[in-house]
């Protein structure tokens, strides 16, 4: 058997847990007992209202935050304690997308910098020369459906969309592996959600990535996603394939939150356009 590309293993996560001298700030248990195992080329959902821990987890994926108990493998080694050149090397195979396009592009930098910033930083480990990013960060614009039109562009002059599309090409300027979308498309618009669905579908076909897929919008990732785990109150209550959680939930909670789902204007829905 393979080696998982991300191995949860019984990760628990305590907040404000730190003891000072004069008694500690209110602990609060984020996470309990999260075991997950995702394969090479799989695409992971993870479903929880807010407040549930997601964004928690991810943060302990990233090696940002230390687990209280348990641990994260990536590739089979732990993701903290790596020293400064280790730290780099996973944090390009690793990469984010987050909720807020917007939020998340410097507004004073042109498309080319933005992109072109990663490769300054990673570009020695993926052995592309100062005299390439140009080149290349044309050849990532194309793969998200943008032109060298864009390339001298501010953040502002581009629809959320688009700018999401530029988020995508500056986490994959680095090459990763592992991709995880933070509620990637939660801020779009409908119209536009169904088109960065699809590309990120064609994206990991076309990269063999591997997606840990964030999403409140169960709709989004029973399209998006081969597995999905549910998580409440920190901890998994349950997970499989997509089809058998949606199909036969075991748990009310799951229920739920498929109960929370809008019911879609059918002419604007993603997954109708998705068809
Ligand atoms: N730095 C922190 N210190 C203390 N508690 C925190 C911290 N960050 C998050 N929490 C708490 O941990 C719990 C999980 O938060 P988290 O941000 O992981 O939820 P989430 O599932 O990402 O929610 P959302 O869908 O709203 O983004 C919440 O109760 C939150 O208040
Ligand atoms: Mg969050």
């Amino acid at each position: 058997m393979s080696t998982p590309l991300l191995k949860i293993e019984g990760l628990g996560h305590v907040y404000g847990a730190r003891r000072g001298l004069f008694g500690t700030s209110p602990a609060f248990r984020a996470l309990t007992g999260i075991d997950i195992s995702i394969a090479r080329g799989e695409s992971f959902g993870l479903v929880g209202e807010s407040g549930s821990g997601k964004t928690t987890l991810t943060r302990n994926i990233l090696g940002l935050e230390r687990p209280s108990e348990g641990h994260v493998l990536f590739d089979g080694h732990p993701v903290i304690d790596l020293g400064r050149g280790g730290e780099r090397r996973l944090r390009r195979r690793m990469q984010i997308v987050f909720q807020d396009p917007q939020a998340s592009l410097d507004p004073r930098m042109t498309i080319h910098d933005t992109i072109a910033e990663a490769l300054v930083v990673h570009g020695p480990d993926l052995g592309i020369a100062r005299s390439g990013y140009t080149r290349r960060v044309l050849d990532l614009l194309e793969a998200v459906g943008l032109g060298r039109e864009h390339l001298y562009r501010h953040p502002h002059e581009f629809s959320g969309g688009q700018r999401q599309r530029i988020n995508i090409a500056r986490a994959l300027a680095v090459e990763p592996e592992l991709l995880i979308l933070d509620e990637p498309t939660s801020a779009l618009d409908v119209s536009v959600q169904a088109d960065i669905l699809n590309l990120l579908q064609r994206l990991q076909k076309e990269l063999g990535l591997t997606y840990f897929f964030i999403s409140h919008d169960l709709g989004v990732i029973r399209y998006t996603c081969d597995r999905v785990a549910v998580i409440e109150r920190g901890r998994i209550v349950e997970q499989g394939p997509v089809a058998e959680i949606f199909d036969t939930p075991s748990q009310e909670y799951t229920r739920k939150l498929m109960d929370a789902i809008p019911d879609p204007d059918p002419d604007l829905s993603p997954l109708r356009r998705l068809g």
